[in-house]
């Protein structure tokens, strides 16, 4: 069925009408004429996926990656980086408008790698081959390169099946000297892990959470700060991007006396923002990334940094009036409206909002102000190639 697409979605998909219905189509472009199949049909909406492009819009570009069409890692390949940029800019600013947030983003800093970027990754593996799953399904799409990856993490995925895995995923991550992490969850046996180890830098494999080789965790480096982070901690996947963050933190933080850093992970913002603070208190809820992010302070010789491994809103009793500058780092799903509630209350000179989804960033946003205003916001093009970016926006109180 042929459509026109008109506009983009805020999930990097193409937007047209068919019988007077809205359609959603991935991996298409403004412009684009396209050939569609309709994969889901709801009463308000319809979901289609891209047969043929018969016209192409002028935005379009012929993706660098063989893959782009069928695989669920990418979204924006098939349009240049700056256009890209601009999308990921009106996104954010009409989510902003939807929640009336009258803020206009001006803002988007690049990634000084679009592509190779990523030093994390999870592979599925099916039936003995290694890829990425489809968009929304669990067909594979077999790959031997992806083009978002460090090139330490390409080189290893055409020994992987030296593991003799027929079904399950490998998490792979690298860290700034190119040394890889693996950690692997299979139900198979794990026979052969001497090739993989002979031919790659492999400092650890862990296996269903039991480390088989080596160690289960490794350092990484990010501007002169050196991290340890475990197989199951979080640590950001760009790290041209993290260094930009850190630098921002780094300026934000320059006259807090106290911070407390909600949702600390390994504890990297807390350790960046303690060079500028007198104390810092850092939040997290993994047990392991709060052994990771004490050891950090060790690595960083701070000694003006204390973590605290608890449930955000279980500790509403230690965010106090002590504080005076908050930063917020949470999951996708945001800030949980008890914790926020607190913060209003105890009502801390600055706050800090580091967020990867817009949406929930833009829901906490609107409560917070009633009390806050929007001093500085900025967009970091944390996921090039893909819909997604971070925002770190800065609030002061009224
Ligand atoms: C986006 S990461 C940020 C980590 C850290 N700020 C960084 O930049 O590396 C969010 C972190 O929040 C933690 N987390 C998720 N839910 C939480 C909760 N309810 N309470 C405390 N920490 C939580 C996750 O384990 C994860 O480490």
């Amino acid at each position: 069925m042929k459509v026109e697409v008109i506009k983009f979605d805020n999930s990097g998909r193409g937007i047209g009408y068919l019988n007077d219905k809205i359609i959603f189509i991935p991996k298409t472009v403004p412009g684009d004429i396209v050939d569609v199949e309709i994969v889901l049909e709801k009463k308000n909406y319809l979901e289609g996926r891209l047969v043929e492009v018969i016209t192409p819009s002028k935005l379009r570009q012929k993706p660098i990656c063989p893959y782009f069409n069928e695989c669920g890692g990418c979204d924006l390949m098939h349009i240049s980086l700056s256009e890209s940029l601009e999308y990921k800019l009106n996104k954010v600013n009409d989510i902003l408008k939807r929640n009336k947030i009258d803020y206009e983003v001006t803002k988007i800093i690049k990634s000084e790698c679009p592509y190779n970027y990523r030093d994390k990754v999870t592979f599925k593996i099916v039936d003995g081959k290694i890829g990425f799953f489809q968009t929304d399904t669990h067909k594979l799409v077999e790959i031997n390169y992806c083009y978002l990856c460090k090139d330490a993490i390409n080189n290893v995925i055409k020994d992987i099946h030296t593991l003799n895995i027929k079904n399950g995923e490998v998490i792979i991550r690298c860290n700034y000297n190119d040394e890889l992490l693996l950690s692997l969850n299979t139900q198979d046996k794990i026979d052969n892990i001497e090739t993989l180890i002979n031919e790659h830098k492999i400092v650890g494999i862990v296996n269903n959470d039991k480390c088989i080789y080596g160690e289960d965790y490794f350092i990484d480096k990010i501007n002169d700060y050196l991290f340890k982070v475990s197989y199951n901690s979080f640590f950001q996947v760009n790290p041209y991007i993290c260094s930009e963050l850190f630098k921002l933190i780094e300026k934000y933080t320059d006259k807090s006396n106290n911070v407390l850093d909600l949702y600390c992970g390994v504890g990297t913002l807390s350790i960046v923002a303690s060079m500028n603070a007198k104390n810092v208190l850092g939040v997290e809820i993994n047990s392991n990334a709060i052994i990771d992010a004490n050891l950090n302070k060790t690595l960083n010789k701070r000694n003006n940094v204390d973590f605290i491994c608890e449930d955000t809103k279980n500790i509403l009793n230690k965010i106090t009036s002590d504080f005076d500058t908050i930063i917020l780092d949470p999951p996708r799903s945001g800030v949980v409206q008890k914790v926020l509630n607190k913060i209003m209350e105890v009502n801390p000179d600055k706050i800090i909002y580091v967020s990867c989804d817009p949406n929930t960033l833009a829901r906490d946003l609107k409560l917070l102000e009633e009390k806050y205003i929007i001093s500085n916001f900025k967009l970091l093009d944390m996921f090039p190639e893909t819909e997604h970016n971070e925002s770190i926006v800065v609030l002061e109180k009224k």
